[in-house]
């Protein structure tokens, strides 16, 4: 079989810890991706373990990433642009933290932030040390988890910061902030979306925490639906991830023949009782035999 010689580390990971987050899936969700396509398309980036489990493999693909989260972006784009003056800034968020952890995790979630470094340092450092590792932020915008209880949290993961941003400036890749509808007006056929929405709550009481200020309700869904729809019409390959609840099965029942059922373990859950292995769905708009 012929290996693909590639530049791009193959160890690359998501440089944060995100709420849904696919690095458990991984082996599972990448089993459905279709062996070529042009274009990939990621609209829901979020931490992008699916990319990054892909872009060190694929060589000629053009790839067109985005997210409504503006840090986010800003995250991947300083990350691409300025490693160098990011990776000093989380060495001394590192080394004030060690000295005293409580004081200065809470001193630097009540700071505000300017410029890229500092926005970029401050939510990098926080990911890596607040409790579960989970971003969220109330409904004023505002990051309010409490701190951790990591012994040894690695605040500057050195190589992954270099191997990412030389993989972010090596390959042909977009990264824009913007609405799921804006980026899905692009993809034509031959190209391959994949969709990682917020999940629809499997009941009212289930309801994931907001990762943006916006959160994602049920019209939300329908919208997605809609261009699911219009791209599936023009010939794009779609892979969606979502929750095995009720009204995504009622929503896409027209593609009820590309559903598959897997089992996922949430470990970010700000329950513990709730970190139980439960199903979720893969809704895809082709046949699994005939893309691999
Ligand atoms: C389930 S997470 C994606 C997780 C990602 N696959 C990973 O491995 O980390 C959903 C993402 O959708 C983003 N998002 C929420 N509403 C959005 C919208 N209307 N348009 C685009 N992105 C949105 C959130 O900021 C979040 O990063």
């Amino acid at each position: 079989m012929k290996q693909e010689y590639s530049l791009v580390s193959s160890q690359l990971r998501p440089f944060v810890k995100w709420a849904g987050g696919k690095r458990q899936l991984l082996p599972i969700i990448s089993s459905h991706i279709p062996a070529k396509f042009e274009r990939y398309f990621e609209p829901f980036l979020g931490g992008g373990a699916v990319f990054f489990s892909l872009v060190s493999q694929r060589n000629d693909v053009k790839w067109l990433l985005s997210d409504l989260n503006s840090d986010l972006v800003l995250s991947y784009t300083t990350i691409r642009d300025k490693v160098d003056d990011l990776i000093a800034a989380l060495e001394q968020h590192s080394s004030a933290y060690f000295k005293d952890p409580n004081s200065y995790y809470y001193s630097v979630r009540e700071r505000s932030t300017r410029g890229r470094i500092e926005k970029v340092s401050r939510l990098i450092f926080l990911n890596r040390t607040c409790f579960n590792g989970l971003y969220r932020v109330n409904s004023k915008g505002k990051f309010n988890v409490p701190l951790g209880r990591y012994v040894n949290p690695n605040i500057v993961n050195r190589e992954n910061l270099l191997a990412v941003s030389e993989a972010l400036r090596s390959r042909d890749i977009s990264i824009k902030c913007q609405d799921f509808e804006e980026a899905l007006k692009i993809p034509a056929c031959g190209d391959f979306v994949y969709l990682d929405p917020p999940y629809q709550p499997v009941s009212d009481t289930s309801n994931f925490t907001s990762y943006t200020n916006d959160s994602f309700g049920y019209e939300d869904q329908e919208r997605l639906f809609y261009r699911f729809k219009a791209l599936d019409k023009k010939g794009v390959k779609i892979l969606m991830s979502n929750s095995k609840s009720p009204a995504i099965i009622e929503l896409f029942k027209e593609f009820s023949d590309g559903m598959v059922e897997i089992n996922a373990n949430r470990s970010i859950n700000s329950v513990s009782q709730k970190r139980t292995g439960h199903a979720e769905l893969l809704i895809m708009n082709y046949g699994i035999r005939q893309s691999r």
